[in-house]
């Protein structure tokens, strides 16, 4: 992607209409081996003074290990605190890979925020708003996915009216699961989802806003620093680089003679997690069919539901908010009734995100405190 004015070459000297030089910026990952975007600055981009960082949200703790049990956590009775976006998550399950939280944002971000430490994946269950950085403004609504890559200097204006995201930290950084790109990184025609369904930020040209302060998330801790410029004032970027919307109901969702595993359902991979998306769609078609998930051990991965809305099928007690945490070591499958009930269901309209994650994850404090407690007692017949 390419927006703004360019130089015909990396690394020459490229001036605005004064005759002043700019300066680039390249904000490479995995080193410099990896995808990369540059950035051509009006000022020079790194001049910083250290800063007390006074914005940042509550980092989880380890704590003691709890009995294996298939847990339910009921987000939608959690009184969550409101505040700009880099103040409100709540972390409530987590591990080396990924953070899952709540947030309910109630004001624009006052500072610059670079994630140092994670791709940000925001699910946006409620509300909407704008994702604004040097590479442009991102417009993202209700049932986006939101992506916003590792040291992306950026903030975000919620919208008017109620918020409430689901957000993904994932450590190892995100890209598309690779059964869906073909040898030359493209999505394959076979893809449940193509190019055109990603919304890309639309470049607005040098911005002051006339704030400084950029608070950065590294090594589990917050920091800051105020730049002696906008980091916004650039003219022009291109590169592989840059944050994304992608609607959970544009993904494709596949429907077979029997029940697909949630591998078809992959929307987006990172170290140790697969993200898919449930989105509603047609059951399978075999007329002896079971389209109720079938009871499984699956002896290598934790596995999380965020249930948004529509009619779970292999669920009771389980409403819009919920997250169901059915770990390693203990199997899991449809509650009473359900399994039988499903045969001869034709369609489904359920909307929930699942993460399986390899490494065992934890709850914080604030998921104990709305943990249904019955829930996993609550499979016998
Ligand atoms: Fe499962």
């Amino acid at each position: 992607m390419a927006a703004g004015r360019l130089p015909a070459k990396h690394h020459i000297a490229f001036r605005d209409e004064d005759g002043r030089l700019l300066h680039e910026e390249c904000l490479t990952r995995e080193g410099f081996e990896g995808p990369y975007t540059i950035l051509y600055h009006r000022h020079r981009p790194h001049p910083s003074r250290a800063a007390p960082a006074e914005h940042g949200w509550r980092i989880p703790e380890p704590a003691p290990r709890r009995p294996l049990l298939r847990r339910h956590y009921r987000t939608q009775d959690l009184r969550l605190p409101g505040g700009p976006p880099v103040d409100s998550r709540v972390p409530l399950l987590w591990n080396a890979d990924a953070v899952a939280s709540v947030l309910a944002p109630t004001a624009a971000d006052p500072v610059y925020f670079a994630n140092g430490d994670a791709d940000d994946l925001y699910w946006i269950l409620e509300g909407g708003g704008v994702l604004r950085s040097a590479l442009g403004d991102l417009r993202f609504e209700k049932d986006d996915y939101l992506c916003v890559p590792k040291g992306l200097v950026h903030r975000i204006l919620p919208g008017a009216g109620p918020q409430r995201w689901l957000s993904l930290e994932l450590l190892g950084g995100i890209h598309l699961p690779a059964q869906w790109r073909n040898a030359a990184g493209q999505l394959r025609m076979d893809a449940p989802y193509c190019h055109r369904d990603f919304r890309r930020p639309e470049f607005r040209g040098p911005l002051e806003e006339g704030i400084r302060r950029v608070l950065v998330k590294r090594g589990g801790a917050f920091h800051a620093f105020d730049q002696e410029a906008s980091p916004l004032d650039v003219v022009g970027w291109d590169g592989s680089v840059w944050p994304f919307a992608f609607p959970i109901l544009a993904f494709q969702a596949r429907a077979g003679l029997v029940h697909l595993p949630p591998t078809w359902h992959g929307t987006f991979a990172a170290r140790g997690a697969l993200v898919c998306s449930f989105v509603p769609r047609v059951l399978d078609f075999h007329p002896e069919a079971v389209p109720c998930p079938y009871p499984h051990s699956s002896v290598d991965v934790d596995e999380i539901i965020f249930y948004a809305r529509g009619q779970f099928t292999s669920r009771r007690g389980v409403g819009p908010g919920s997250i169901s945490h059915h770990p390693a070591g203990v199997m899991h499958g449809p509650h009473p009734g359900a399994y039988e009930g499903s045969i001869g269901q034709r369609t489904t309209d359920e909307l929930a995100v699942m993460l399986d994650l390899r490494e065992p994850l934890q709850p914080t404090a604030a998921a104990l405190e709305v943990e249904d407690a019955a829930y996993h007692d609550g499979f016998a017949g």
